[in-house]
């Protein structure tokens, strides 16, 4: 078979072997070199991943070929993760624009929007305010907004590049007179007031995760990875002021990653839910601000 008439599924195959044979890491947007060999291909056909399989006996046109081979050389050559090259990422169905200024959308937390936060958000048309803290490309803000029709989103990213990068989405979304993004180290700029919902997926790799990483993380900013020496510096920070800012019987929605045993090291006291997802580990916690609040008051904070 000559290059000028594989059909788009040659093309996937092909794609496939070479990112396999690339020893390359899947973790950015897709876990396996044929789920990413598809998106590389639909992208490269302009196709959305989700409509490739119609288009799979389509023989690709020289333009096509051309773009399939450019992107799968640079892949490898480079290491990049092949969001970056697209300058988009999908989750949960949604696309997202993204740059090296933002980490690749990849939270647990998105599969759990997707369903309305149920069962553990009884009626989503109740939320009213949502605060996202390290919102980093404005992705979560975005389906909390689209999660919850009737609630004003505040998106908080200590990055000002990252926040120029979720603006852009907050745009495609249409979105702007819902979510407010606000540049601040935590809740450091917000104004105290009662939010029903705080969700977070923060900086949480271990620092000596952090000299393991494969080259791919490379490409994404240090400062949304690193979570100190256990993991859990940002995250500690987020419990400790957190229930001053949610209302009674308002919840934080958290992201931890592996570090389940070190929160609990730090927190054995603190009841907390650990909702499930397609993540390997317990990756996402769910507390209530009158544990939070106890907590607190136990350690002589309140
Ligand atoms: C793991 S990324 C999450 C981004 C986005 N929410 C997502 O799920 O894709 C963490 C984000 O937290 C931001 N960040 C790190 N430290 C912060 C701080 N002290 N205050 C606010 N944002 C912070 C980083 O700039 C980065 O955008």
């Amino acid at each position: 078979m000559s290059g000028d008439d594989r059909t788009l599924e040659d093309w996937l195959a092909l794609t496939e072997r070479r990112l396999r044979k690339a020893g390359l890491f899947f973790g950015h947007g897709t876990q396996n070199a044929r789920d990413e060999a598809a998106w590389l291909v639909a992208a490269a056909a302009k196709i959305a991943p989700g409509d490739l399989n119609r288009s799979m006996g389509r023989v690709a046109t020289a333009r096509e070929s051309r773009r399939i081979l450019a992107l799968t050389d640079k892949r490898i050559a480079t290491r990049m993760p092949l969001a970056y090259l697209l300058g988009e990422a999908w989750l949960t169905g949604h696309r997202f624009i993204v740059d090296r200024r933002v980490i690749i959308p990849r939270s647990f937390i998105a599969e759990l929007l997707d369903d309305g936060l149920r069962p553990w958000c009884a009626n989503p048309r109740s939320v009213k305010r949502v605060l996202d803290l390290c919102t980093g490309s404005g992705c979560l803000a975005i389906l909390a907004a689209l999660a919850f029709p009737r609630a004003r989103i505040d998106a908080v990213d200590i990055s000002r590049r990252a926040l120029t990068v979720a603006q852009k989405n907050v745009r495609a979304y249409g979105l702007e007179d819902r979510i407010s993004l606000i540049d601040s180290d935590l809740f450091q700029a917000v104004p105290v007031q009662e939010y029903d919902l705080i969700i977070s997926n923060p900086p949480y790799v271990k620092a000596q995760s952090m000299r393991k990483l494969p080259p791919e993380y490379r490409s994404e900013p240090a400062i949304a990875l690193a979570g100190g020496s256990d993991g859990l510096d940002t995250v500690a920070r987020i419990i400790r002021e957190a229930d001053r800012y949610l209302k009674p019987n308002a919840h934080l929605l958290l992201e931890i990653g592996h570090n389940r045993t070190a929160f609990e090291r730090r927190y054995p006291r603190l009841p907390v839910t650990w909702p499930s997802t397609s993540s390997e580990s317990d990756a996402v916690l769910w507390v209530a601000v009158e544990d939070l609040r106890a907590m607190g008051m136990r350690v002589g904070r309140h």
